[in-house]
C-alpha cells in the first residue's frame, strides 16, 4: 500500500461482525505500516446499499477528513464493495480506494471491474459509476468463516468463467467440487485466481461495457436476475444464476448451439456443486413478466448469451418465445 502512493489515512469501510471476525488483523497491519485507521461501519444487506448509507459515510468522512489524506479500504462482500466503492468515486469526486472482498463471490466478481453503485426503491444499482479501486486484494484465509451456502453462490459465478471462456477451468471446477464445498483453502485459491485473472482481462478489454466483451459474463443473468425480480427473498444471487445459466444451456441445446453431451455436462456440474435443480414454485409467467423489466431484454428485441461448448459463448438476438418457455418449463417444479 506504501508503494501505491494512496494517502496515509486509511479509512476502512465494513460491517460489525466482520469487524469481529477479521477486522483486528487488518487495522493492525495498517497501523504497523504507519498509516493511521478509521473505521467506518453499516449494517449487513442489500439495504445498506443506499443513498441515505451514502451520505450517512460522506458526511462521517468530512467531520474526520481535516489535515487528513484519506483512501478507502472496502473490507465486505459486495454490498460494501459496491457502496463504499461508490462513496470513493463520488467524495470530493473522486478518492483512491483499495477493495479487500471478504465473501468467495466478492472476490472472484463484484471486487473487479470498477462498477461501483448504489439502489433506489425503484430498483437495484441505479446511481453508480465506473470508477477502478487502486489493489483488489483477495485473502482466501478470509472466507473460512463463510457459510457453505455462500461458497455454493460463489461456486456458481466461478462456474460461469468455466463455461464462458475457460474449459480448464471448468474441468478443475468439476473435479475439485467436493474440495470446493468444503472450503478447502488450496482449491479455493487456485479458483480465485484464475476467475480474477479471467474477470480482469475481461474489463480491460471492455471497461465500459461498450465494445461487447463484458456482455458475455452475463451468461445465465437475464434469466437469473428475472429469477430475482421475481423471487428475490428466496434466492441468493448465485443460486439465481445457476438457474439461469441451465435456461440458457437448454435453449442452447434446443437450438441446436451445443451438443447434448456438452450441455448435459453443464447441467451435471451445477448439480454436483449443489446447485439449484429447479424452480421453486415460482411460475415461469411471472419470470417471463420480469424479464420484460430487465435491461439485457431490450425492447422487442431479445438478446441472450448462449453457449456453444464448454468455454465458448456467443450472444443470439430474437431467440423465440417458444424457446425461452420451454427451456423455463424444463426447469419448473414437479408436479
Ligand atoms: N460491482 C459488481 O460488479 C458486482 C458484481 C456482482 C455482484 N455485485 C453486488 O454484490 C452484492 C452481493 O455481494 P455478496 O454476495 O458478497 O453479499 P454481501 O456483501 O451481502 O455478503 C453476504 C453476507 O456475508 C457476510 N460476510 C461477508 N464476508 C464474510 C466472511 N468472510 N465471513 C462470514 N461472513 C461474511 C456479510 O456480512 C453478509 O451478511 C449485491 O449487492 C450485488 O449487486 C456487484
Ligand atoms: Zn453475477
Amino acid at each position: 500500500l506504501r508503494t501505491l502512493d494512496l494517502g496515509r489515512d486509511a479509512v476502512v469501510v465494513t460491517h460489525p461482525c466482520l469487524l469481529e471476525m477479521h477486522g483486528r488483523s487488518l487495522c493492525a497491519g495498517l497501523r504497523k505500516n504507519g498509516f493511521s485507521v478509521k473505521v467506518m461501519t453499516m449494517p449487513e444487506g442489500e439495504r445498506s446499499k443506499s443513498s441515505q448509507q451514502v451520505f450517512r459515510l460522506i458526511n462521517e468522512l468530512v467531520a474526520y477528513d481535516i489535515k487528513k489524506k484519506p483512501f478507502i479500504v472496502a473490507f465486505g462482500g459486495g454490498v460494501v464493495g459496491d457502496l463504499a466503492g461508490f462513496v470513493a468515486a463520488v467524495y470530493k469526486r473522486g478518492i483512491p480506494y483499495i477493495q479487500v472482498p471478504t465473501t468467495f463471490l466478492a472476490q472472484i466478481d463484484s471486487a473487479i471491474g470498477g462498477k461501483v453503485a448504489v439502489d433506489l426503491p425503484a430498483g437495484k444499482n441505479l446511481v453508480g459509476a465506473f470508477y477502478q479501486p487502486r489493489l483488489v486484494f483477495s485473502d482466501v484465509g478470509l472466507l473460512s468463516t463463510l457459510g457453505r451456502r455462500q461458497i455454493k453462490n460463489g461456486l456458481a459465478e466461478a462456474i460461469k468463467y468455466g463455461i464462458i471462456c475457460d474449459p480448464l477451468l471448468f474441468n478443475y471446477i468439476e473435479q475439485n467440487a467436493k474440495s470446493l464445498l468444503a472450503a478447502d483453502p488450496k482449491v479455493l485459491r487456485e479458483v480465485v485466481f484464475h476467475c480474477s485473472r479471467i474477470k480482469a482481462r475481461i474489463v480491460m478489454n471492455d471497461e465500459k461495457e461498450t465494445r461487447g466483451m463484458r456482455t458475455i459474463l452475463n451468461f445465465g443473468h437475464t434469466i437469473g436476475h428475472a429469477i430475482e425480480a421475481a423471487n428475490r427473498f428466496r434466492y441468493y444471487h448465485g443460486e439465481a444464476v445457476a438457474l439461469g445459466m441451465r435456461v440458457a444451456t437448454e435453449m442452447s441445446c434446443k437450438l441446436k448451439l451445443i451438443s447434448a453431451q456438452d450441455a448435459a455436462r453443464i447441467q451435471k456440474a451445477l448439480s454436483t456443486l449443489q446447485l439449484p435443480e429447479r424452480f421453486d414454485k415460482i411460475v415461469v409467467r411471472k419470470i417471463l413478466q420480469a424479464m420484460r423489466h430487465d435491461k439485457k431484454f431490450q425492447g422487442k428485441k431479445n438478446r441472450f448469451v448462449l453457449v456453444t461448448g464448454i468455454g465458448s459463448v456467443k450472444v443470439v438476438e430474437d431467440v423465440p418465445p417458444r424457446t425461452i418457455q420451454a427451456a423455463l418449463r424444463a426447469f419448473q417444479p414437479k408436479r
